[in-house]
């Protein structure tokens, strides 16, 4: 058995949440603009993760939200059993209310977001912004676990300054106040992912509490996987903008499933597809364009692709630009060009 067989096997592990049994060990990391409903299909086409999350949903606005019409709060029936959502908010009562329709829904879980950096975001009291007032922050994490029986999840962040200790004291915190699983991101609050996560600081949050905590933050290929677990002993992995790189990624790290161009192509394909399933055109191809960095990041020539493939302002000319890129069968890399990665 290779070394990475062992992290394989283990990742394939179930984990019980909360009394529910989560297939295996890789989560789909929560991303606005790029996590919506059409992604997570094509991610669910070569399957492997235990559980995906939304991207970030208003906790105002979700009680009122019409999924037919919303661009976030919209998902797949048949996702449901293993789908998460994650909401942002300022206070125990509005994110209580929007706990509450998630679990009506039939969603796995809910997530709350403190890990948020963005100003827009920060400036209204919520995501990270939350981590500056730990009563409030456990305080929402209460209300939330008395308001639904689904799990609990908490992303966050180290908070805004770089002290693990500070991190430690707010993972005990959510745990006292409810929490049944911890997403830990090892940044710092106004850090936009410039310098590298401190992937040591996971270890210490996991000493510090007996929930399940997952560990995020520049996993890029199975050797990553492998370190991460094993330096922090974290209980498994949520990994970002790797599964927009490579959709296929929970597949190849859980069950060795191995791409080639064919796989290259079909998933651009597919995402047009899938994206015009649920969106008109125009918006359809925004979502496209978010999607293109990120994927053209595993080929050597990613920055050429890149601009090759963004050169369109239809579905029909995407297609023809995608199908024109893969006809070279450009070659791949075997860590992302991060200058991608926004
Ligand atoms: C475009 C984008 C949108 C994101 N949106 C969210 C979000 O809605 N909620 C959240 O908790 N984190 C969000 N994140 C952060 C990711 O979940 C993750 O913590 C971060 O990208 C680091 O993990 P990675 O290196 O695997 O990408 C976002 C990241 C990106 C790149």
């Amino acid at each position: 058995m290779t070394d990475n067989d062992k992290y394989t096997s283990y990742l394939q592990q179930s984990i019980t949440i909360k009394g529910r049994s989560v297939a295996n060990r890789l989560f789909l990391a929560p991303m606005a603009g790029l996590g919506h409903v059409a992604f997570r299909e094509l991610v669910s086409e070569f399957g492997g993760y235990g559980l995906l999350f939304t991207g970030m949903c208003s906790a105002k606005a979700l009680p009122h939200e019409n999924p037919k019409f919303s661009p976030v709060f919209k998902w797949r029936e048949e996702e449901l059993p293993n789908l998460v959502c994650q909401i942002f908010g300022p206070d125990p009562d509005s994110m209580a209310r929007a706990a509450q329709r998630i679990e009506q829904e039939g969603f796995f879980g809910v997530d709350l977001n403190f890990g948020c950096s963005v100003a827009a975001i920060c400036k209204r009291g919520c995501g990270a912004a939350l981590l500056k007032t730990p009563v409030l922050a456990a305080e929402i994490v209460a209300r939330v676990r008395q308001s639904v029986s689904i799990p609990v999840f908490v992303k966050f962040r180290t908070g805004w300054e770089n002290d693990p200790a500070l991190a430690m004291d707010m993972a005990k915190r959510f745990e006292d106040a409810g929490a049944d699983a911890l997403v830990f991101h090892p940044r710092v609050a106004p850090d936009r992912r410039s310098r590298p996560p401190r992937w040591e600081q996971i270890a210490r949050v996991k000493e510090a509490v007996s929930v399940p905590v997952f560990g995020n933050g520049n996993l890029f290929d199975i050797n990553d996987a492998s370190t991460m677990l094993d330096q922090t002993g974290c209980d498994g992995l949520s990994v970002g903008r790797m599964a927009v790189s490579k959709p296929w990624i929970f597949a190849e790290w859980s069950q060795g499933f191995a791409p080639d161009t064919a796989t290259y192509h079909h998933t651009a394909i597919r995402m047009t597809e899938l994206l015009l399933k649920y969106h008109d055109e125009a918006f359809a191809v925004r979502l496209y364009k978010k999607f293109i960095p990120y994927f053209s990041a595993s080929f050597r020539f990613g920055h050429s692709i890149c601009k090759q493939l963004l050169k369109a302002d239809t579905m029909e000319n995407l297609r023809g630009n995608i199908d024109r890129v893969f006809e070279t069968d450009p070659e791949t890399v075997p860590r992302p060009n991060i200058n991608l990665f926004t």
